[in-house]
């Protein structure tokens, strides 16, 4: 197994350490599991560990897991079509990244790492320092100033020591490359081995919907960490024969921070450069200016037939609020994308029943102050 520079094609070789191609890039895991059936994984617990025989892990490596996965598949009548909806805020951090971090984690702990550093705005770092603590490996986690509460109280509580930087999410990005010259970089961003954890996600629809893979999958686009995981999970599938068609991948950005929504809109094949957010978003954990893999993500959205959407502010408040009113209780951001459903569907009239999948990646529980402000302008409209 080696790494492949995302810019150059080159490998490069596996080690802890390396984080980016020696010209910058980010890197890919030249990795692709031996052929398995499914029947394999079905005797094994329903935990996203069953598909260790896709997953890059050495087989001497012990995972660092609390049984995440296998999160339920609920059937949601949204726009007046049924629609599947993957409740991947149940995760035991209270988001879906707990997939990309529990095997990052088993990594760290394989290799013999005593402490990690990561930057996040907010769920990614959570889910990090959880298994960090679970590991017993010492973490820092590095955070825009303007994260959530209930994100940072979570941090320190699993004893990750947290640091808020001044500036955007950029800034903190800046920060963590610097400590990461000389601490492992557990970044959800930049380490491959993370998207192979959130691949899951798609091995799981695959069993949970008997191979049915639907028309379209509506998903977040921050940086890409559940839409890539997914493309990476479909492509194996089809590479061992499991799935001839893949579905649309759809991605859900802000209006106000849509980097790869106007670059989809303009044809382009990466967002602009000088691109950049002037205004805070409901949706925090999509508000990504600059993500590093939104080449990747365009790509993989332009190879399976998708698109992207962006959604307005008044529409994220609504769809949380539609969402709550189901039993639903969920992040912004997490309505944001199901506010991205919506709109899909009512560009799609001829939606056939149960074709199109969708996930809530985020507990409400976490953003509790942004929650109250949308409940509070709703009794008092401006
Ligand atoms: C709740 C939630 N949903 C979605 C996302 C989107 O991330 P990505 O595009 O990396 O999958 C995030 C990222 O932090 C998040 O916290």
């Amino acid at each position: 197994m080696e790494y492949r520079c995302t810019s150059t094609g080159q490998s490069v070789a596996l080690s802890p350490h390396t984080w980016k191609s020696p010209q910058g890039a980010v890197l890919d895991l030249a990795f692709r599991p031996k052929p398995f059936s499914l029947a394999d994984c079905q005797a094994l617990p329903p935990n996203l560990w069953r598909y260790r025989a896709a997953l890059p892990i050495p087989p001497e490596a012990i995972p660092v897991s609390l049984g995440e996965g296998f999160t339920p598949l609920q059937t949601l009548t949204v726009e007046g079509v049924p629609v599947q909806i993957k409740l991947d805020y149940l995760f035991p951090s209270g988001s879906y990244k707990d997939r990309g971090a529990t095997l990052l984690m088993t990594m760290a702990r394989y290799w013999g790492i005593d402490e990690v550093v990561q930057d996040s705005s907010g769920n990614a770092g959570c889910a990090i320092a959880q298994y960090a603590a679970l590991a017993n490996i010492g973490c820092r986690i590095l955070v825009p100033e303007d994260t959530a509460a209930a994100k940072l109280v979570q941090m320190e509580a699993y004893k990750a020591q947290v640091t808020k930087v001044k500036g955007n999410r950029e800034a903190t990005a800046q920060a963590a490359y610097q400590m990461a010259q000389h601490t492992f970089y557990a970044s959800h961003v930049w380490n491959p081995f993370f998207l192979h954890g959130t691949k899951t996600f798609a091995y799981e629809i695959f069993e949970q919907r008997n191979g049915q893979m639907g028309e379209a999958w509506v998903l977040p686009a921050g940086n890409g960490t559940l839409l890539l995981g997914a493309y990476i999970g479909l492509l194996e599938m089809q590479a061992m024969g499991w799935i001839t068609r893949l579905p649309k991948l759809i991605g859900v950005q802000a209006e106000l921070c849509q980097p790869l929504a106007e670059a989809w809109t303009q044809g382009k094949a990466q967002q602009d450069a000088g691109y950049h957010s002037h205004q805070a978003t409901w949706a925090e954990g999509i508000a990504i200016a600059q993500p590093q893999r939104g080449f990747q993500m365009l790509e993989a959205i332009r190879q399976t037939g998708g698109a992207m959407i962006a959604v307005a502010e008044a529409d994220i408040a609504d769809a949380l609020l539609e969402l709550t009113q189901q039993g639903y209780y969920v992040e912004p951001t997490s309505a944001a994308v199901f506010a991205g459903l919506k709109q899909y569907l009512r560009q799609q009239p001829a939606t056939n029943q149960n074709q199109v999948v969708s996930v809530l990646t985020g507990s409400g529980l976490k953003t509790t102050e942004k929650i109250d402000k949308i409940l509070q302008q709703q009794k008092s409209p401006a």
